[in-house]
């Protein structure tokens, strides 16, 4: 088990497959001059589906959720997911994208064993998204949604960070078009992640005023807290709504900034180079690469992961006076 000091257990892997996107997200990468890790450091599929296996079978994660950078940009993401859709006992299976190449990939998956996708959209304004992403590819993102709605990869959940001045007018526009489409919409705090170092807290717009915003077009009704358990994302059902599976349409907000929920965190990280991470925020990694590389058995690989996460501190410090942002970017750790 991936347990820590302070009692938590880690059993959702995230498994960073590429810090390379064909997106230039504001917040996230700079325009150009980012540094890519070297080819040669990156995990080969096989590595990566050895690790997962790893974690499945001998450290108690129940669920696996791939990302990048763009984890679409991955040449293998379809032969990952057969592999580990195969482990023993099966993992949960999903992918954080940006939708961007999915109505291409989205069949396949499915067919791969993927279970769910959570996409990365923050407006719906097709100029905005371009002066966002610096990409005009918002079509291809709404194709993207549709095809993996219609391949079963359902409920499709849909991550926004809004950006004031930018998208944070949209708060209830989104909602209004996630719910006449089935997809679950979460909006999440913008973090102190991105490469340029620009995140400013009082520039942030904060669940609450994201909330204020939704409530001036819908009825929010708070799902009870016993319910979210490790779960980021506190939820509200809208009223007057209804999913796809006939429950009530659902809206969620994830406070990573002004209400961390870092006691209930059940994660433990994978880079694409193959080091673990504790937290989104930790400044030091484990290097499972380098022992894998040098022999190191599935039981050896196991003790150092187990050790990585018993050094997981409380919380990610974003409120310490002391806080610094890690030097790894978003991009190259995995939302
Ligand atoms: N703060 C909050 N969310 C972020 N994401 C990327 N960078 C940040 C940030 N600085 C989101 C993306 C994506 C997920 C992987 O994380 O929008 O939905
Ligand atoms: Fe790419 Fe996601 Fe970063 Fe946007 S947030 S640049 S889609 S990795």
């Amino acid at each position: 088990m991936l347990m820590d000091t302070f009692g938590r257990r880690a059993v959702d892997l995230r498994v960073s497959l590429t810090d390379r996107c064909n997106l230039r997200c504001s917040y996230c990468m700079p325009e150009e001059g980012l540094q890519w890790l070297a080819k040669s450091s990156l995990l080969t599929d096989d590595e990566v589906v050895r690790l997962v296996r790893v974690a499945v079978g001998l450290l108690g994660v129940t669920e696996v959720r791939f990302t990048g950078g763009e984890p679409l940009l991955r040449p293998g993401l379809v032969g990952i997911v057969t592999a580990c859709a195969a482990l023993e006992p099966r993992p949960e299976l999903s992918v954080t994208t940006n939708a961007v190449g999915l109505a291409r990939t989205a069949e396949a998956l499915r067919a791969a064993g993927l279970d769910r996708v959570n996409v990365s959209l923050d407006t719906l304004d097709r100029e905005a998204f371009h002066t966002l992403t610096r990409r005009d590819r918002l079509p291809d993102v709404i194709a993207g949604l549709a095809a993996a709605d219609a391949a079963g990869l359902r409920p499709v959940k849909i991550n926004t960070v809004l950006m004031r001045g930018v998208n944070d007018h949209e708060a209830a526009d989104l909602l209004d078009w996630c719910l006449a489409r089935g997809y679950e919409l979460r909006f999440i705090e913008q973090m102190p992640l991105d490469a340029q170092h620009g995140w400013r807290r009082d520039s942030m717009v904060t669940a609450e005023e994201i909330l204020d915003r939704l409530a001036a077009r819908f009825e929010l009704v708070p799902e009870p807290a016993a319910g979210r358990g490790a779960a980021p994302a506190e939820r509200w059902t809208v009223a007057g709504h209804t999913a796809p599976d006939g429950q009530p349409a659902r809206v969620g907000v994830i406070a990573s900034v002004t209400r961390p929920f870092c006691r209930a965190c059940d994660r433990t990280r994978l880079t694409a180079d193959g080091q673990v991470r504790n937290c989104l925020f930790a400044t030091g990694e484990t290097d499972l690469r380098s022992a894998l590389r040098a022999g190191a058995d599935d039981e050896q690989l196991a003790g150092l992961w187990r050790a990585a996460m018993w050094g997981k501190k409380a919380g990610g410090g974003i409120d310490a006076p002391d806080f610094a942002q890690p030097e790894r970017p978003m991009s190259a750790i995995g939302g």
